[in-house]
């Protein structure tokens, strides 16, 4: 999957979605305000945490490429814990229970604890974060995501001196995920990022697409979107987020390790061991297109790995 973010003409989101999606959508962000107001929160989360989060981000990253359509977004998907066809997630969506959620904060950080999606949600202004990002794994797709940055979320759990890494897992549940009943990967899902590749703009946490609350196959409640990285680096329904000081290991990376790196930054000059990353095809055009450096996000993220070996970092 690769991602493209837009910011300098931040649309509207009436502007991109039909009425009554764009007003589910709002019924959607009361819902997570009314949780708040019903004192569901553990207290000072946004308050003491962090500024008011209110102010919209300049629009620089959205792109105005053409977006993947809402039935190709949701239908052709990756997310092994609902099988590992490319429509299974689609079919086998109930089976994720995706409320109530929690997330639980850990490790080299100041205000570790356990976290409704709420909480994460409610001190960003929802109706103002569209991010029009391009994704990429084989196939690409432009999806414009409803979500808020993770530097933002960082922040507000003070991570400590120590803290070099973020390590993410996903729900584990083999009752209910039918592909957690096979090993077909080592689970629960994990990865991580570096934590100067967490603060950066661009990576973001996703709560919805298309103006509406994330269907269960993207990855609801909450899952990452990191835009310059390969599409497995984009963890869905995560229920926690650990600190750590060394890098963590990730799901790819300990099935296959010759094949997935930690970094796994789109690079259309390393190619995987099996096939080359040369191309990749925009879902809904018949012709590839040229796969471009960090999808495209140079500018943004190149300077995260300067000095490094990227043939070696892959
Ligand atoms: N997260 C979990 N928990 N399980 C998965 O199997 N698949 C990854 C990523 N996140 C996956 C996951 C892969 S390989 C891709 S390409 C993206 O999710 C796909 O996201 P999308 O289905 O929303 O396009």
């Amino acid at each position: 999957m690769l991602i493209k973010i837009t910011r300098k003409s931040q649309p509207k989101a009436s502007e991109i979605t039909p009425h009554e999606v764009y007003l589910k959508r709002r019924e959607f962000i009361r819902a997570g305000a009314g949780a708040l107001a019903a004192g569901l929160l553990p207290g000072a989360a946004g308050a003491a945490l962090g500024p008011d989060f209110g102010d919209l981000p300049d629009s620089r990253y959205n792109t105005d490429e053409k977006l993947t359509s809402y039935e190709n977004v949701t239908t052709y998907n990756n997310f092994y814990e609902l099988g590992t066809g490319k429509d299974d997630p689609h079919k086998n969506a109930d089976s994720l229970v995706a409320e109530p959620w929690s997330i639980e904060v850990s490790g080299e950080c100041a205000k570790p604890g356990v976290y409704s999606v709420e909480d994460f949600v409610k001190p960003h202004k929802l109706e103002d974060r569209i991010y029009r990002l391009r994704c990429v794994e084989a196939w690409s797709m432009v999806i414009p995501w409803v979500g808020f940055e993770v530097g933002e979320v960082v922040k507000r759990c003070e991570p400590n001196s120590h803290a070099k890494y973020v390590a993410f897992k996903t729900i584990l549940d083999p009752e209910n995920l039918p592909g957690q009943r096979r090993r077909v990967l080592d689970w629960p899902y994990k990865e991580g990022l570096r934590l100067d590749e967490a603060m950066n703009p661009l990576a973001i946490f996703a709560v919805g697409l298309y103006g509406k609350a994330l269907p269960n196959q993207n990855g609801a409640p909450l899952r990452l979107v990191v835009p310059w990285k390969y599409g497995f680096k984009s963890i869905k329904s995560v229920v926690s987020m650990e600190f750590t000081r060394d890098e963590p290991p990730t799901a790819w990376g300990r099935q296959a390790p010759g094949e997935y790196g930690f970094y796994s930054n789109v690079n259309p000059e390393v190619n995987h061991p099996r096939w080359s990353q040369r191309r990749e095809r925009r879902i809904g055009e018949f012709r590839k297109r040229k796969t471009l450096m960090f999808n495209g996000y140079e500018e943004e993220v190149a300077h995260l790995y300067a000095g490094m070996d990227l043939k070696k970092n892959f």
